[in-house]
This record gives C-alpha cells, sequence and structure tokens, in this order.
C-alpha cells in the first residue's frame, strides 16, 4: 500500500487531536422532584434486578449486564451506564419504582439514552413500564410475559428499523389486553454515540417522540393517522349466511344468440396453399433413397446362411438438385376457419351483485376516550434479544416534567455527546491507516484466524439461539411470531444467507477444479492471469481507498 508522506503526517497529527480532545469529569446531577431518576451510580444494584427467568431449556434470559464505562467513544470521564453484554441473548433487568407511578390527567414524560457502542445488527434497545399489578416482585422475575403500560424505544432487524411506541390497552368487554402500535414509527439512530429518546404523553391525549431533544413524531393518541385505539363498531354477522338463490354471476351467454347458418365448426385451421404450385423440377418418379452403388458385398457374407446381400441405402443425390417423390402443396391457415360457436355474453338481469353479510353492533366495542391515563406502573426496565452486545443505556427518566428532562438533557447528554463525537471523528480514519507495516504478513494470518475463531464462535451462539427459537416457534407460532418478529426475520436471512454462500462456494470450487483440469488450456498461464488480474484489482482498492481518505483526512484536517 502506498500512502503519501503528507497523508501520514495529516494521519499523525489527527491521532494527537484524539488524544487531546478534552474530557470533563463526570458530575451526577440531583432533582429537586421526587421523579424516577437512574445515572448508574455505585448504588445501582440494589435497585436493578437481573433476570434469569427462563420458560423451558430454550428460552432463558442468559444475556449479562454490568455497569461501566463506555469503551467506544468514551464521554464524560467517570461516566457509567448499563451495559447488555452478551451477544446472541435475552436479557431481562428491571428497577423498581419506590411508589408506583400514576399519570392520571398528569403529563409522563419517559427519557433515556441509548450508546450502540457495537453498532445494531439486530436487536433491540427499547425500555418496558412495567404495571404495577401482575408485575416483577420478590418472587416473579421480569420477562416476556410480565405486563406493561408502555413500550418506548429503538428496535432494528435487517431492513426494519423503528422506535417503537407501543400502549397496551384493556378491552373492558373481553378483559383481554390489546398491543396498540404507533403506525409509522420514527427510526432509530444508528451510531456508536449517545442518543437521546424521549416520550411524552399529554393529558390532553397529545403524544410526542424526541431523539436528541428534536421532535420526531407528535399527534393525538385519538388521531387514526397514528394509533387505531378502539375496535370497530360494526362487523359482520357471523350467523348471517348467502341465500341459495343467490345470483353472483355478472354475466351470462345470451338465451336468444344464433348460431349463424354460414359457421362452420367443422372447418379445418389449417389447408394446403391452393396458390402452390409444383415445382417444374420436382421428379415425382425418382426415389428419396436409393442402394448405395459404391458399396460391396463383404466378403465373409454367405448367401446361403445370410440370404441375399442388399446395398444399404442412402440419400439420392440427384434429389438434392430438385424436390423427389409425391408432391404436396404447403400448408397455410384457412381464412374460413371459425372454431367452435358460442353465444354472445349478455348482463345478467337477476344478478344481485355480490354478496356480503349484514353488519352488526361489535359486541366488542368500547370507547377509550383518555388513553393517556395509564394503569399504575410499578417498576421499568429492559426486557431484549440482542444479536449485537455492548448496548449501553443511561440517564434514565420517568416523571412529570418536561422540563425537568429538558434540563436533564442539557446537562447530561449534550455535553457527553459532544465529547463522544470529537473522539468518534477524531478516531474515524485511524482504522484504515498503518504508516509503518511490521511484519504484515504474520499480522494478516493473526488477523485471519482471530476473525475465523470469532466467526466459529459467532456460528454456534447463532445456531443455538435459532434452534431455541425455533423450538419456541414450534410451541406457540402466532405468540411467538408476533412478540418476537425480529428473530423470526433475523433468523429467514442467516437460512437464506448461508445456503446463499454455500452455492456460491461450491460453484468456485467447481470452477476451479474445472480450471485445473481443463484438457486443453495449459495451467500455468491460467494461474498467472489470475494471479495478474489479482494484482491488478488489489492495486486498484488500494489507490480509490488512499484517494478516500485523502479528501477525508484534508476535509476534517
Ligand atoms: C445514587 O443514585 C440514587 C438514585 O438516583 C440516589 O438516590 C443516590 O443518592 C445516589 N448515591 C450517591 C452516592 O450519589
Ligand atoms: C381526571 O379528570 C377528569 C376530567 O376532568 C375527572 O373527572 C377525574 O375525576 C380526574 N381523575 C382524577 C384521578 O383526578
Ligand atoms: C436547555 O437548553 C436549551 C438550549 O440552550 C435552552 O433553550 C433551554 O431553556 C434549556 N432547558 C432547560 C430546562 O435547561
Amino acid at each position: 500500500m502506498k500512502v503519501s508522506r503528507p497523508i501520514i503526517l495529516l494521519f499523525l497529527s489527527l491521532v494527537s487531536y484524539a488524544a487531546d480532545v478534552e474530557r470533563k469529569d463526570f458530575l451526577p446531577l440531583s432533582l429537586e422532584s421526587d421523579a424516577f431518576f437512574e445515572q448508574f451510580n455505585e448504588t445501582w444494584a440494589s435497585r436493578w434486578k437481573p433476570s434469569h427467568s427462563k420458560r423451558d431449556e430454550n428460552f432463558v434470559y442468559r444475556g449479562e449486564w454490568d455497569v461501566e464505562e463506555p469503551t467506544v467513544n468514551p464521554g464524560l470521564k467517570g461516566d457509567k451506564g448499563l451495559v447488555a453484554k452478551t451477544e446472541a441473548a435475552h436479557h431481562a433487568i428491571s428497577a423498581r419504582l419506590p411508589t408506583p407511578f400514576d399519570n392520571t390527567n398528569n403529563t409522563l414524560v419517559l427519557q433515556y439514552e441509548v450508546k450502540l457502542q457495537k453498532g445494531l445488527e439486530c436487536g433491540g434497545a427499547y425500555i418496558k413500564l412495567l404495571s404495577q399489578e401482575g408485575g416483577v416482585s420478590d418472587s416473579v422475575e421480569f420477562s416476556n410475559d410480565t405486563p406493561y403500560q408502555v413500550m418506548f424505544g429503538p428496535d432494528k432487524c435487517g431492513m426494519s428499523n423503528k422506535v417503537h411506541f407501543i400502549l397496551r390497552r384493556k378491552n373492558p368487554k373481553t378483559g383481554e389486553y390489546e398491543e396498540k402500535h404507533l403506525k409509522v414509527p420514527p427510526m432509530a439512530r444508528i451510531v456508536k454515540t449517545s442518543t437521546l429518546y424521549t416520550l411524552i404523553i399529554k393529558p390532553n391525549q397529545d403524544f410526542e417522540i424526541r431523539i436528541n431533544g428534536e421532535v420526531a413524531k407528535a399527534g393525538s393518541l385519538l388521531d387514526s393517522r397514528y394509533f387505531d385505539l378502539t375496535p370497530p363498531k360494526e362487523i359482520d354477522d357471523p350467523n348471517d349466511e348467502k341465500p341459495a338463490d343467490w345470483v353472483d354471476d355478472e354475466l351470462i351467454p345470451d338465451p336468444n344468440a344464433v348460431k349463424p347458418e354460414d359457421w362452420d365448426e367443422d372447418a379445418p385451421y389449417l389447408i394446403p396453399d391452393p396458390n402452390a404450385v409444383k415445382p417444374e423440377d420436382w421428379d415425382e418418379d425418382a426415389e428419396a433413397y436409393i442402394p448405395d452403388p459404391d458399396a460391396v458385398k463383404p466378403e465373409y457374407w454367405d448367401e446361403e446362411e445370410d440370404g441375399e446381400w442388399i446395398a444399404p441405402k442412402i440419400p439420392n443425390p440427384a434429389c438434392e438438385q430438385h424436390g423427389c417423390g409425391p408432391w404436396s402443396a404447403p400448408k397455410i391457415r384457412n381464412p374460413d376457419y371459425k372454431g367452435k360457436w358460442t353465444p354472445e355474453l349478455i348482463e345478467n338481469p337477476d344478478y344481485k351483485g355480490p354478496w356480503s353479510p349484514r353488519k352488526i353492533p361489535n359486541p366488542e366495542y368500547y370507547e377509550d376516550p383518555t388513553p393517556s391515563n395509564l394503569e399504575p406502573i410499578g417498576a421499568l426496565g429492559f426486557e431484549l434479544w440482542t444479536m449485537t452486545d455492548s448496548i449501553m443505556f443511561d440517564n434514565i427518566y420517568l416523571g412529570h416534567s418536561i422540563e425537568e428532562a429538558e434540563y436533564i438533557g442539557n446537562n447530561t447528554f449534550l455535553p457527553k455527546v459532544e465529547i463522544e463525537e470529537q473522539i468518534a471523528a477524531a478516531n474515524a480514519p485511524q482504522a484504515k491507516y498503518d504508516a509503518e507495516e511490521p511484519e504484515k504478513q504474520i499480522e494478516e494470518q493473526s488477523l485471519v484466524s482471530d476473525l475465523l475463531d470469532k466467526s466459529v464462535d459467532r456460528v454456534l451462539k447463532v445456531y443455538a439461539s435459532g434452534k431455541a427459537y425455533w423450538a419456541d416457534l414450534l410451541d406457540d407460532p402466532t405468540k411467538t411470531l408476533l412478540n418476537r418478529p425480529g428473530e423470526a426475520f433475523f433468523f429467514a436471512s442467516v437460512v437464506v444467507g448461508t445456503i446463499t454462500t454455500t452455492f456460491a462456494i461450491s460453484t468456485t470450487i467447481v470452477s476451479i477444479f474445472a480450471t485445473l483440469f481443463a484438457p486443453s488450456t495449459p495451467q500455468p498461464v491460467k494461474r498467472s492471469e489470475a494471479k495478474e488480474r489479482i494484482e491488478s484489482v488489489k492495486e486498484k482498492a488500494t489507490a480509490s481507498d488512499s484517494k478516500v481518505n485523502e479528501t477525508e483526512a484534508v476535509k476534517r484536517g
């Protein structure tokens, strides 16, 4: 790799810039209200309880949690956060509130930071406000089945990326809870610096989602553009049946139509061309095949035993100049052909239109004029499946004041993210440069084996996780798919990906063998040709790489 001198110098100056980013000390913030506010100080473990709940062998919350300083793009010195540590695992942790949180006729503000230190391939980073009734307790661990009131925050898998906002509302007619999803949720920020997510629910039924303090979505809970909170007022009468004499054929064959006299159903589709003429030199008497005049009776032929010897036949060479044998005109499409006669279709005078059952009032219909009034909340927590580990959460606020949440954002998130972004910017081009490359070969080799080790480990984890999901899916398909669609998507893409890769690899192997063993192409030429090609591709890649870096470095410098 060729790197010009000025670029190396520029790069070195960037590294020292990264080291120069001033990281202020973290100072704990205290609130005047008694709202829930968590900064993960040294007493965090007395409030937060990790769950190791399991439904069966296959569904275990085996994900580990820890409170630590960030390892990627650090912000304030000494600022710790809660980290989901295990890749491809279910994680659950919750904190009970000292007193149940009640937002009847009052504003609810939920705010927290998410830092995707390794990005987010497939996984959730949302928070749940758990119901006081039936929620977590000393004897009941947090799980997928724990009732909640609000679910809010990022969830991404493959192409699907959203900031969930889900309300769980009870239907008083059936007693069942139903999940009410925000119809078009905003997208989550997939960056390795902190992102601040805020949810506001006001007693006038307005809601607002802010990302990094900016409004990403706002409206009314009662507006059908955002939520369908209530069931339909009317439903099809399940007892109404289609009458036996209902006519639903819109068109029928005209009963008065008669087949025209001159309609010949038997006229053939093809006829001999009446205008064709036999070519003058066509010889009807000549044979198309004649005995081979050059054939000779073999010596071993014994007429007594083998019978009379007959010369084998060959195509008559005379027929190559002109046609031989009986002549017939070529066939053409019959202009008189009409095929089978069918009467024209006319509108059915008895047609009654498509049948639909009559509507009746929905017995499960109810009104929900104040969905902002949630049931009392007893705890909050994270209950996630994630493929990517090292997701960090911090500065969790649950209270009634928008101003308080903004105050927290101004004093914790903003100063932190400023440092994180400076460090991220300074570090961005670092990985690509290696001014001096001592023992490049060895380094690359260990990198490859390292990567291989890691991928084997990963494949095993994905396999175990996928097996567990499959077992759940067989057990209760609807519930599993509804509650954990991200995993279905993820494992489906893994399967498709594996099949594609396997196919690609076997095709490559086959083509390599084909090249090696192809008899007509001398090997050495092929090989050196291939090597040359690889070399030139490498050169090109390096050239364009350093160009990109150059412009990036110049921009930053
Ligand atoms: C730690 O955080 C909790 C909850 O915010 C708070 O009540 C407590 O005073 C803090 N402890 C220290 C030593 O700062
Ligand atoms: C909430 O407000 C409604 C309407 O103003 C009122 O009828 C109700 O009593 C209030 N509920 C509480 C718990 O204050
Ligand atoms: C937060 O910062 C913004 C911008 O500086 C300011 O307008 C706002 O008043 C601050 N809010 C609070 C509650 O400190």
